[in-house]
């Protein structure tokens, strides 16, 4: 597949696979990094071909943070004119889901790149941490925000505050991730969970996924409108009347987006 100088990214049937690519820095993600990435997520998202992406990292690190050696000269005035952490809002824009597939440290930006994508699955051996405080700053990726909706006040704040990590096991009962995986099945698993969403009809899924993030941002009776209004106006798409006519028929479904 195509080689970037921090990813490496195929194509696995309609599936999008992008691996971070800086082993001698346990990923760190730095500017080049930032862009490839939300580069490449963009064209998945453009492309017909493909209905799901997942991000990897190595068996070690999904990402160990933002690259400290990047940062730590940066004065207060470039910081806010170079404005670096906008290329993540990038993620923002993707209407089609994201998988992120973690092993290893998920920490700082690592564990705010994780928090970025739709639904997160860990290897047995993932850890997450917010440990920016360590540093003198602060999560700067949404962490702060994210971990509180995740995983709630209490442990999000016991994380920013004092830098711990949470072990796979811990971070799936508080809510971070959908599932833990044994750290050899990490990638096939998360793998077959994007084929799957890559094999539904995409109106439904673009829905699914922008439904799911309102309730993020409306309250409860706004965000119950918002999804009745997606609920009626996938009854004009063509792959609802095959849906429902193939559950009737008691056939499998043929549909046309997706
Ligand atoms: N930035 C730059 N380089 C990093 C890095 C980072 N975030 N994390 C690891 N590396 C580099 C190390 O400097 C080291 O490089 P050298 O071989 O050149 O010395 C290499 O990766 C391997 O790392 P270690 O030798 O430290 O590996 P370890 O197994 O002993 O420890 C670790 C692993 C506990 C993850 C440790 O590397 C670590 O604590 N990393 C930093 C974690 C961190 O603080 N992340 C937050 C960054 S700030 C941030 O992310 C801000 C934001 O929200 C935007």
């Amino acid at each position: 597949g195509e080689s970037l100088e921090t990813l490496l990214v195929e194509r696995r049937g309609r599936v999008g696979l992008i691996t971070l690519n800086r082993p001698k820095a346990l990923n760190a993600l730095n500017a080049t990094l930032a862009t490839e990435l939300t580069g490449v997520l963009a064209e998945f998202d453009a492309d017909e071909a493909i209905g799901c992406s997942v991000i990897t990292g190595s068996e070690k690190a999904f990402a160990a943070g933002a690259d400290v050696k990047e940062m730590a000269g940066k004065a207060y005035p470039q910081a806010l004119l170079e404005d670096f952490i906008a290329v993540w809002d990038g993620f923002a824009r993707l209407r089609k889901p994201v998988i992120a597939a973690v092993s290893g440290f998920a920490l700082g930006g690592g564990c705010e790149l994780a928090m970025l994508c739709d639904l997160i699955i860990a290897s047995d051996s993932a850890k997450f941490g917010q440990p920016e405080i360590r540093l003198g700053v602060v999560p700067g990726i949404g962490g702060t925000q994210r971990l509180v909706r995740a995983i709630g006040k209490a442990k999000a704040m016991e994380m920013v505050l004092t830098g711990r990590m949470m072990e796979a096991a811990e971070a799936e009962q508080a809510g971070l991730v959908a599932r833990v995986v044994p750290a050899a099945d990490l990638l096939a698993e998360a793998l077959k969970t994007a084929e799957t969403i890559a094999a539904m009809p995409l109106p439904a899924v673009i829905a699914a996924k922008d439904c799911v993030d309102r309730a993020y941002e409306l309250t409860l009776a706004e965000g119950v409108r918002y999804e009745r209004r997606a609920f009626y106006a996938l009854f004009a798409s063509e792959d609802q009347k095959e849906g429902m006519a193939a559950f009737i028929e008691k056939r499998p479904p043929v549909f046309k987006h997706r």
